[in-house]
This record gives structure tokens, C-alpha cells and sequence, in this order.
């Protein structure tokens, strides 16, 4: 497992991280326990050692799992968890106030809620989980963040931008007051390559690069017929013709890169995410030993070949399925 480091943190973390909102088991139905505490075991053993949550994935159920296994790992884990807004709306719609969403004291005690849930006794990287650029100039993250770390409770700190809004990040990574942004990057979504790349790269910001595989469509797991269990948010993502469109799109890629058949799928959309050198971490979410292993190996294996970078450009496809 190779390691890249987070911005200016001195954090030494997996370029293969977990992303551990399946495993909270609300809005991802079907994960047992025992198979999600397996497929985190199989993970740290093979090197990954940074681990992304929040509190309200399974409110508070995926922050408990993630502490069953981070202290007792043989290897320092990093943890990233997220403070939910305020208000709970996602994402955060602009025109309203960061009093709504996240007040000073109200980011303090969801730290607080966390580290308990976490088992730990500091936060690597606590990130905001909505960002509205409006609230950049505003004292109330500002003071949490400068409080928290005096405490000693937190260690870094970021946000997690909106959906497809990866410009909504240019205001705070100028304020050099946040150390990592975490934001939608895979092959059909390749907007942050615009502007917020190049300025993380500019001021020193790691990047944590979520939905690497689209929810499942760029690990050629969505076919027409494919059915999610009753209550998995996945049936509003794709609903529709949206698995059809997702299907052709996926095919399209499989067919102009001249691959057999969609089994390589994922392990190159995870190199499409780490042959950009600004993103420090890529955190696919696997629920199961199989995703664990197989995104393992992408690891290690350096940028994808110009040509392939190239063809994957053409695939970029502006669209929020979130909506
Ligand atoms: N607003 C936010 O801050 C926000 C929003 C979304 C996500 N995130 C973070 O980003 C992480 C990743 O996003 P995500 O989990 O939503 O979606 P994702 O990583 O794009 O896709 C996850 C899906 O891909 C499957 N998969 C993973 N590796 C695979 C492989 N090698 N082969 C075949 N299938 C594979 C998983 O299967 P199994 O689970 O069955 O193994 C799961 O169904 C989240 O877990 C979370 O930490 C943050």
C-alpha cells in the first residue's frame, strides 16, 4: 500500500482509504455487521490506514464500527469524521446563515459526540459535512476549529464539499485555516480538475476524492434489472432510465479502452482518481472483502498511461444524479 501526505499535516495516509458510510446501514441497506467489521479488518491488513465516517452515517452506528477497529489496529489509523449541519439539510442551500447549520458550539459538542462514538481521544480530520462558500468570512467555524484544536480534541480540520460543487471550496482553501477538502472526483465527474485542484496543489490542501466509483455504476455493478433493498438510497440514484444510461455510459468506457469485459472497471476508475497529483486519498466505500481486496491492488501501480487518461477525459459527464 502506497501513502501519499495529506497537505500540510504531517499525516502519512493509505492512498486507498475507506469510506465507511455503507457501513452505517441506513441509507446503505444490507450490510451486517460482521461482514462490514470484516471488510475493515481486511482493509487495515492490507495497509489502508484512513478512514473516512461521520455521525450520521447509521447516527452514529458506522463512527462505532470504525472504533471497534482503530484502536486496536497494529498500525496508526487515521480517522476523518464529519459534523452534520445544524439544521440537516443537505446540501447546504445558499441564502442560509451559518447559525442555521454550524454554530461554534454546536460543532464543539458534535466533535465531542463523535470522539465518544469513535472511542478515541482525538479526531485526525474533522470536516463540516456541507460547505456554503457565504459562510467563509463567518467567526463561528473559525472559532470551533481554533478551540478544538486547544483542546486538543481535533488534529486537522475540512470540509466536504456539495455535490458537484467543487468551486464552493476556492474561499476556504484561500484562509489557510483548513487543511483537506473532500470532494465528488471520478471519471464522469472531472470538474475539480478546473480550479480546485490546481489550488489545493497552489496552497498545500489535501484532497480526499469521494463516489470514486459513482455509487456503483463505474464498478460495472448496474445492469437494467439491478434491484436495491427497500429503503437503500441507491434506488432514488438511479432511478428511471438512469441504470440504462449508466449501463451504455460504463459500456461506452469498457469498449473505447478496448478492455474484455467491465472486471477491470474499478480498479481503473480508482487509478483514474490517484493519477491526479493533487488528490492525497481515494475512499471508496466496500462493504465487503472482495471491494476491499480488489481496490487494494490499485494501489502502487502509479498514474494510468497517458492514452488511457486521455480516452477517459471524452467520458466526462456533467450530471446530479443526487437531485
Ligand atoms: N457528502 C459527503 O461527505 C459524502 C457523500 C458520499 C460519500 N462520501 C464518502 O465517500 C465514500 C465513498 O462513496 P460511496 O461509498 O458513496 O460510493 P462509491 O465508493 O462510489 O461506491 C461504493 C459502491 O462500490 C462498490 N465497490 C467498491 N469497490 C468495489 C470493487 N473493487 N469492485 C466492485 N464493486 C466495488 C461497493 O460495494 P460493497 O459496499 O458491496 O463492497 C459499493 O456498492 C463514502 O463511503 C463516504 O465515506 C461522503
Amino acid at each position: 500500500m502506497k501513502h501519499r501526505t495529506l497537505g500540510r499535516t504531517n499525516f502519512e495516509i493509505s492512498e486507498i482509504g475507506y469510506g465507511a458510510w455503507g457501513i452505517g446501514g441506513t441509507m446503505w441497506v444490507g450490510a451486517s455487521d460482521k461482514d462490514s467489521l470484516a471488510a475493515l479488518h481486511r482493509a487495515i491488513e492490507l495497509g489502508v490506514n484512513f478512514i473516512d465516517t461521520a455521525l450520521v452515517y447509521g447516527n452514529g452506528h458506522s463512527e462505532e464500527l470504525v472504533g471497534r477497529v482503530a484502536g486496536d489496529a497494529t498500525h496508526k489509523i487515521y480517522v476523518a469524521t464529519k459534523v452534520p449541519p445544524k439544521n440537516r439539510i443537505w446540501p447546504a442551500p445558499p441564502g442560509i446563515g451559518i447559525e442555521e447549520a454550524f454554530p461554534r458550539d454546536y460543532i464543539i459538542r458534535s466533535a465531542e459526540e463523535s470522539l465518544k462514538n469513535l472511542r478515541l481521544d482525538v479526531i485526525d480530520l474533522l470536516q463540516l459535512h456541507v460547505w456554503n462558500p457565504e459562510w467563509t468570512s463567518r467567526e463561528e467555524w473559525r472559532r470551533a476549529f481554533e478551540d478544538l484544536k486547544t483542546q486538543g480534541k481535533v488534529r486537522g480540520f475540512g470540509v466536504s464539499l456539495n455535490n458537484h460543487e467543487p468551486d464552493s471550496g476556492l474561499g476556504i482553501i484561500e484562509t489557510g485555516l483548513i487543511d483537506a477538502v473532500q470532494v465528488i472526483y471520478n471519471i464522469f465527474d472531472q470538474a475539480p480538475e478546473r480550479n480546485l485542484f490546481p489550488a489545493c496543489i497552489k496552497h498545500n490542501i489535501g484532497v480526499l476524492a469521494r463516489v470514486p466509483l459513482d455509487e456503483g455504476a463505474l464498478a460495472g455493478r448496474i445492469a437494467e434489472d439491478t434491484v436495491f433493498p427497500e429503503g437503500d438510497f441507491r434506488n432514488r440514484y438511479f432511478r428511471g432510465d438512469r441504470k440504462k444510461q449508466v449501463l451504455e455510459r460504463a459500456a461506452g468506457i469498457v469498449r473505447d479502452l478496448g478492455l474484455e469485459d467491465a472486471s477491470h472497471l474499478p480498479e481503473i476508475a480508482i487509478r483514474f482518481c490517484l493519477s491526479h497529483p493533487a488528490v492525497s486519498a481515494v475512499i471508496p466505500g466496500m462493504r465487503s472483502i472482495g471491494s476491499v481486496e480488489g481496490n487494494a491492488m490499485a494501489s502502487g501501480q502509479g498514474p494510468l498511461p497517458a492514452g488511457t487518461l486521455e480516452v477517459l477525459r471524452r467520458h466526462a459527464w456533467d450530471r446530479d444524479f443526487y437531485k
